[in-house]
C-alpha cells in the first residue's frame, strides 16, 4: 500500500468527534475456527445476516485508540498492545473468538498507513481515531454465539470530544441509571453497556452536564465513571485518587496517567472506592480520562438535585490536572521523552 499521499485539505482545528469517510478499511472474517488473512477494503457498509447475534443479543466489542502526528513527524499510537488485549478479554467474556495480538496490530498500522492523507498534522489539535470492532456476524436466531465474526478497524479524523480547545472544563450530572451491574460486563468495552447509557446521557445534558457520572449500582455511593471516560481526583491532601470497581472500564489513559502522577509528580496514588457525598469536600480537582477525553477537568458536579463546585469557580483549570495533561500529551505527542515504551511509531 502507498503511504504518504497529499494530506485532505481539512480544516484539521474545526474537527468535531464525528465519523468521517476515510479511503481503508481492514477486515477479517473468523469461520469454521481461523481467521482469514484480511485485507484493506473500501466499502465501509458491512453486509450481516439478519439474525446475526451481533445485531440482536449484543455480541460484539471494540476498542478505541488514537494515532497522533509527532512534533518530528512520526505518527505515533499509544499502548496499542493494551487496546489489543483489553478487546480478547472482552471477547473472552461474550464467547467470541480472540484477536491475535500480531494480527490486532497489524491491521491497524495497515489501516493508519492506508489512511495516511487524512492524519491531522502536528500542532492541529486533532488525531486519528481508530475504532477496532469484533461482531458476530452468522446466522444464529436462539441465544448462541454466532457461527462467523468479523474484526474490522476503521479510523477518522477527529478534534476534542468535548467542545472547546485543549483542555477544556466539563460538568457531569449523576445519574440514576445504572450503567453496569457489580457482576456484570461493566469492565469490558462491550456495546451493550452504552446502549443503556444513551438516555443517561440525554439525561445529563438537559441538565447542562457534558456527560452522565455513574455511581456502583449496588449502593448508588461510590463513583464508578462517566459515560465515555474514567474519572480521577486530586485531594487537597495532594494525593490522587481514583476509583476502584468491578464495573468500570479500566482505562488505558487513567492508567497512564496514574503512573506519570506518582513517576513524574511524586504524588501518592491510590486506586479506592470513594464515596462521592462523603470526599467530595476533600476534592481539589477532579478529571475525566480517556482516549477520547484525554484529560478533561470536571468543574462541577450535579447530584441530590444541586450543582457541586469544585475548584473555585467551577471554571479553571486546576494545577495537577494541567501538569498530568502536559505530561500525557507531551508523551503521546513526541514532544516529551518515552521512559515507558509506551508510544509506537507506525511503519509509514
Ligand atoms: C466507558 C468508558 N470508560 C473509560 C474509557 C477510557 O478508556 P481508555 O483510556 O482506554 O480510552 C472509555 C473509552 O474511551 C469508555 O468508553
Amino acid at each position: 500500500m502507498a503511504a504518504k499521499a497529499e494530506k485532505q485539505a481539512l480544516n484539521w482545528s474545526e474537527l468535531g468527534f464525528q465519523y468521517h469517510k476515510t479511503d481503508f478499511r481492514f477486515r477479517a472474517v473468523h469461520e469454521n475456527g481461523k481467521w482469514s488473512a484480511g485485507e484493506l477494503i473500501k466499502d465501509p457498509l458491512i453486509a450481516v445476516h439478519e439474525g446475526a447475534p451481533s445485531l440482536h443479543y449484543a455480541q460484539q466489542c471494540f476498542e478505541g485508540m488514537k494515532a497522533q502526528t509527532a512534533v518530528d513527524g512520526r505518527v505515533m499510537l499509544f499502548r496499542p498492545d493494551l487496546n489489543s488485549e483489553r478487546m480478547n478479554l472482552a471477547a473472552g467474556r461474550l464467547l467470541m473468538p480472540e484477536v491475535p495480538q500480531a494480527m490486532f496490530l497489524e491491521a491497524v498500522e495497515q489501516t493508519v498507513r492506508a489512511n495516511y492523507a487524512w492524519i491531522p498534522p502536528y500542532g492541529s489539535g486533532a488525531s486519528l481515531y481508530i475504532r477496532p470492532m469484533l461482531i458476530g456476524i452468522g446466522e444464529n436466531l436462539g441465544l448462541k454465539p454466532a457461527k462467523q465474526y468479523e474484526f474490522r478497524v476503521f479510523v477518522s479524523p477527529v478534534g476534542p470530544y468535548y467542545k472547546g480547545t485543549g483542555l477544556a472544563v466539563i460538568a457531569l450530572a449523576v445519574s440514576g441509571m445504572d450503567r453496569a451491574a457489580p457482576n456484570g460486563t461493566g469492565s469490558f468495552k462491550v456495546g451493550a453497556n452504552y446502549a443503556g447509557g444513551l438516555l443517561a446521557t440525554k439525561a445529563a445534558q438537559q441538565l447542562g452536564a457534558n456527560e452522565a457520572l455513574y455511581l456502583d449500582a449496588a449502593e448508588h455511593r461510590y463513583v464508578d465513571e462517566a459515560g465515555s471516560a474514567n474519572i480521577i481526583f486530586a485531594l487537597r491532601d495532594g494525593s490522587l485518587i481514583t476509583p476502584r470497581s468491578n464495573a468500570i472500564l479500566p482505562s488505558i489513559t487513567r492508567r497512564s496517567i496514574m503512573i506519570l502522577a506518582k513517576d513524574q509528580l511524586g504524588l501518592k496514588t491510590e486506586e479506592r472506592a470513594i464515596d462521592l457525598r462523603k470526599e467530595f469536600v476533600t476534592f481539589a480537582e477532579a478529571a475525566a480520562c480517556g482516549t477520547a477525553a484525554v484529560l478533561s477537568p470536571v468543574g462541577r458536579i450535579w447530584f441530590d438535585d444541586a450543582w457541586h463546585i469544585i475548584n473555585g469557580d467551577g471554571k479553571q483549570v486546576g494545577p495537577t490536572m494541567q501538569q498530568l495533561y502536559d505530561l500525557l500529551v507531551g508523551i503521546q505527542r513526541g514532544e516529551r521523552p518515552d521512559p515507558y515504551g509506551w508510544t509506537h511509531s507506525v511503519k509509514l
